[in-house]
Formats: C-alpha cells, sequence, structure tokens
C-alpha cells in the first residue's frame, strides 16, 4: 500500500480539531489530535489514537488518563502550536486551564470537553489506541468548530437558513 495513497484518501475524512491533554508532574502537557472516536453511549467510551514516539504517549501511559479539548474556528494557532510547528512557543501560554475529575488539562475556551480515565491500550501499527471512559464532559462557550481536511484547517461553510444558530440553538458568537 502507497504511504502517500493512504494519507490522500485519510485526508478525504473531514474531521475536527481537539488538543489531548495529558498531566505532568509540573503541571499538564498537550497535542492536537484528529484521530477521535466515540466507541460507546453506556458507558460514554471514547478512543484516542497516539503515536508511539510521542511524550504525550508515555504521560499518558504513565497517567493513566487524558482529556479531549474540542477546538473552535478562532484556535487553529492553539492546533499549531500543539502539534509542534512553533517549537519555540510553551504551549499552554496564554491558555485558561482547569482540572475536572481526572487531573487532566480542561481549557476554558475549548467548545467542548470530555475528561477520561484510560480502560484499555491497544498497540496498533506506529500508534496506541487509548480507550478512555468518560468521567466528566461539558460544553464551553459557543462558537463554531476548527475543520481539518485534506490537510488543511477549515471553517465550517453553512447555508443561510442553519448559519443563524449554533447546534444549542444558540446565536454564534
Ligand atoms: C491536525 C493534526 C492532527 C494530529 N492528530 C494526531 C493524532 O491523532 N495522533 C497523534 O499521535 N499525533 C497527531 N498529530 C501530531 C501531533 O500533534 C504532534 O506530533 C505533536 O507535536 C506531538 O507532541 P508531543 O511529542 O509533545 O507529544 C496531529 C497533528 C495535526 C496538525
Amino acid at each position: 500500500m502507497d504511504k502517500n495513497l493512504f494519507r490522500q484518501v485519510m485526508g478525504h475524512f473531514a474531521t475536527g480539531v481537539t488538543i489531548v491533554s495529558a498531566p505532568t508532574p509540573e503541571g499538564a502537557h498537550g497535542l492536537t489530535v484528529n484521530a477521535l472516536s466515540s466507541v460507546s453511549l453506556d458507558p460514554p467510551i471514547v478512543l484516542v489514537c497516539i503515536e508511539h514516539d510521542r511524550y504525550s504517549h508515555q504521560l499518558i501511559r504513565q497517567a493513566g488518563c487524558f482529556a479531549v479539548n474540542v477546538l473552535n474556528e478562532k484556535q487553529r494557532h492553539w492546533a499549531e502550536r500543539f502539534s509542534g510547528l512553533h517549537a519555540e512557543e510553551a504551549r499552554f501560554e496564554g491558555i485558561r486551564y482547569r482540572r475536572e475529575a481526572t487531573g487532566a488539562a480542561v481549557f476554558d475556551e475549548a467548545l467542548a470537553y470530555l475528561d477520561c480515565h484510560v480502560v484499555a491500550a491497544h498497540p496498533a501499527g506506529d500508534h496506541t489506541i487509548f480507550v478512555g471512559q468518560v468521567e466528566a464532559a461539558g460544553l464551553g462557550p459557543a462558537g463554531r468548530p476548527l475543520l481539518f481536511y485534506g490537510g488543511r484547517y477549515l471553517p465550517l461553510i453553512e447555508t443561510p437558513a442553519e448559519e443563524a444558530k449554533d447546534l444549542r440553538g444558540e446565536d454564534y458568537p
């Protein structure tokens, strides 16, 4: 299987963009993740896929927990920062966050969040599938999601009829 073709094919699957955080002895660490899926409703379970050699992989394994912070369209610079694009930048600078159930960082300004403890970890190629049971979840300030498609960040474009309200029936800010 040609790797470039595989990448191109998967690039046609549009996703949201999240920052997955894990607690460290000093505070918090995080990385940009789009490999997120809902798995089970009862109990609520999600999965994230994290590359083996990433620092975050080690931290999630050690801590046994992670939080998923869903980004809005105005938080693209966070996605860039947490994927190491600006390696010199401190990832958490200027980001307000708190701890909920597990101790992983939950961003005050995230569109939505999930706070999970790891119930299984399955090796899969160069990634590990971390399966997390959701201990806390919630919504942040209303907004439009940040999307990722074809290797690019994109805003959500809606038809005029849908435009006026967000998922919660609130006006977009
Ligand atoms: C849009 C986007 C999505 C990404 N999704 C993932 C992912 O699902 N899993 C993963 O391991 N890395 C993913 N990455 C790459 C990590 O964010 C990047 O390697 C990061 O620098 C790892 O940080 P760490 O080594 O400090 O843990 C993604 C990057 C981008 C830009």
